[in-house]
């Protein structure tokens, strides 16, 4: 008995052993961490539950399931200074002990949002033998950026966005991170043409994500032929805020991947070209558009799968019916969001119009559309939320029992002519909060049900209209 006895001590003892083993990290990733703690500064002690031997359980820490655990993520993005940018405070700084590196099972790091006073990008960044993510994201770093993070073959998402001091001097080493698929650059300077960056970026086998908006660069002069227009993967592409001194070449356009094509805001002119063949795939395009000899892009056909088409306040001309051909031969209308506001479309709105029954966002306002709008116009539109037609020259014209197909949330009718009677077809609409009618030309009095549907309204606008305050409810 005294022998089974003993047995079962050391089944015990054996047993709270591999329980301990199970819920702490390895020697090795406990003392690089604490290390790495004591060169940090912490002014709001994010860092206080960093004691103890059991680091798996400290906050941004993540192991694997192995025993002895092992460190696999670092998190300690700055969320507090994600929501509150002028409170600093919450952002860890200071030095980066090179002790991290013995982490070595490390695989996501993400140090975003904190403040490492402008100083250089640490070059042991490039030794961890496993790291697949890396945030540096709004970070302060400064300097130059390390050739050594080309050594990171196994990474698949480098984010240095936002380090407003940071360059980069010579892109060679990002053409050797041959597993990477997301890369932004956002706000980065570069020392060297864009082409050489380009160059370097088109030789990533894997790369679907390119973000790379207000970059500036030694020269920026786009250019205008690639050897290989290798971007297999490709499907987004931001290229917006840049000042780009030449046109958008036209190997963008052979990328038949592309999904996403970000070009707004960019001081740049794109010509679209004639035909655009093989970009079925595009599903998003902001730009700035020229249109050689002006008017509204009519070449945009094969885009069958666009399904947002911005285009606001770029002097666009023409009208607004070529915007059909863009849709000519195609089977499947997908179109979800258009913003042409604020340009100088002409013409009245065709009633084909009301077949783009995948329309959720239309915003036609501040153009020079005219004629009479009427039930046609939106047939079936039975998904539309977002409608705003103000600030044109449009009447409307829809019969008083008109059940809408729709249920909108945003109603801009400003300048309408509208009148004189109010909008019956309002009575059925139960989501709006956001109602412009000023300038609409009703002289009426409001019925009750207006104000009975009208508790969520965060803009109301009936200005400049004869309802008079007497006689304001009918
Ligand atoms: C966890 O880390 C150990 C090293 O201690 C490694 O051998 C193992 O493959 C890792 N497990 C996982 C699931 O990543
Ligand atoms: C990097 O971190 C920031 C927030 O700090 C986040 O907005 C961004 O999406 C992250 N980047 C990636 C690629 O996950
Ligand atoms: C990492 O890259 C740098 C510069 O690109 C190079 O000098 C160094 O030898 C590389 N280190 C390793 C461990 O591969
Ligand atoms: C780029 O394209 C060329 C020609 O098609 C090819 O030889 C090369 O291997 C490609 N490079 C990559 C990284 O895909
Ligand atoms: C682009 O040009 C404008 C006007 O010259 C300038 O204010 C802005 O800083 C430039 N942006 C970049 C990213 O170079
Ligand atoms: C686009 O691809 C076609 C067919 O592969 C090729 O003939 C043409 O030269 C390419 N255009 C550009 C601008 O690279
Ligand atoms: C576009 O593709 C079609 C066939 O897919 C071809 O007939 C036409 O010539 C192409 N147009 C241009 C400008 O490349
Ligand atoms: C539109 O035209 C105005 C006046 O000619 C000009 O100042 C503005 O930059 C133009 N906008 C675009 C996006 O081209």
């Amino acid at each position: 008995m005294p022998f089974l006895h003993y047995k079962l001590i050391i089944l015990f003892s054996v047993l709270l052993i591999q329980t301990k083993q199970l819920n702490s990290c390895s020697e090795t990733d406990l003392q690089s961490l604490l290390d790495f703690k004591r060169g940090l500064t912490d002014p709001r002690h994010r860092l206080s539950s960093w004691t103890g031997d059991d680091c798996c359980s400290w906050q941004g820490i993540t192991c694997n399931e192995s025993m002895p655990a092992r460190v696999v993520k670092i998190d300690l993005r700055n969320t507090a200074g994600y929501d509150n940018e002028d409170d600093d405070s919450w952002a860890l700084g200071g030095d980066i002990s090179p002790s991290l590196l013995h982490v070595n099972y490390l695989s996501h790091l993400d140090l975003s949002f904190n403040d490492f006073w402008g100083l250089p990008i640490p070059t042991f960044f490039g030794s961890f033998p496993r790291l697949r993510y890396l945030n540096l994201s709004a970070a302060d770093f400064g300097g130059t950026t390390p050739s050594h993070l080309g050594n990171l073959s196994s990474l698949y998402c480098l984010d240095l966005s936002y380090n407003g001091d940071l360059r980069i001097d010579d892109s060679r080493w990002i053409e050797n991170l041959k597993s990477l698929e997301y890369i932004d650059l956002t706000y980065l300077t570069f020392s060297e043409k864009f082409g050489k960056l380009l160059e370097s970026l088109r030789m990533l086998p894997s790369l679907t994500e390119l973000h790379m908006s207000r970059c500036t660069f030694l020269d920026n002069t786009f250019p205008t032929f690639l050897p290989h227009t290798n971007f297999s993967s490709l499907s987004t592409l931001d290229l917006s805020y840049s000042n780009f001194t030449s046109s958008l070449p036209m190997w963008i356009f052979n990328i038949t991947t592309l999904e996403i094509l970000n070009l707004r805001g960019s001081t740049f002119q794109i010509i679209i070209p004639h035909v655009i063949n093989n970009t079925n795939s595009l599903k998003y395009l902001s730009s700035n558009i020229y249109v050689e000899g002006g008017g509204f892009p009519q070449n945009l056909q094969g885009l069958c799968k666009l399904q947002s088409l911005y285009l606001s306040w770029m002097n666009l001309t023409g009208q607004l019916s070529t915007f059909q051909g863009i849709l000519k031969g195609c089977s499947k209308v997908t179109i979800q969001n258009l913003d042409l506001r604020g340009n100088s479309l002409t013409g009245t709105i065709p009633n084909s119009f009301g077949n783009l029954y995948s329309l959720t966002y239309l915003d036609i306002s501040s153009n020079s559309l005219e004629g009479t709008v009427t039930e046609l116009n939106f047939a079936n539109l039975k998904n539309m939320k977002y409608l705003d037609i103000s600030l044109n020259k449009l009447s409307l014209e829809i019969s008083h029992d008109w059940l809408p197909p729709f249920q909108l949330e945003t109603i801009g009718l400003g300048s309408c002519k509208l009148g004189p009677k109010f909008l019956q077809w309002l009575q059925n609409q139960f989501n709006y909060f956001w109602f412009d009618m000023s300038y609409s030309e009703i002289a009426d009095c409001i019925p009750p049900w207006f104000w009975d549907l009208s508790e969520n309204f965060v803009n109301l606008d009936l200005s400049h209209n004869q309802i008079s305050t007497r006689t304001m409810l009918c």
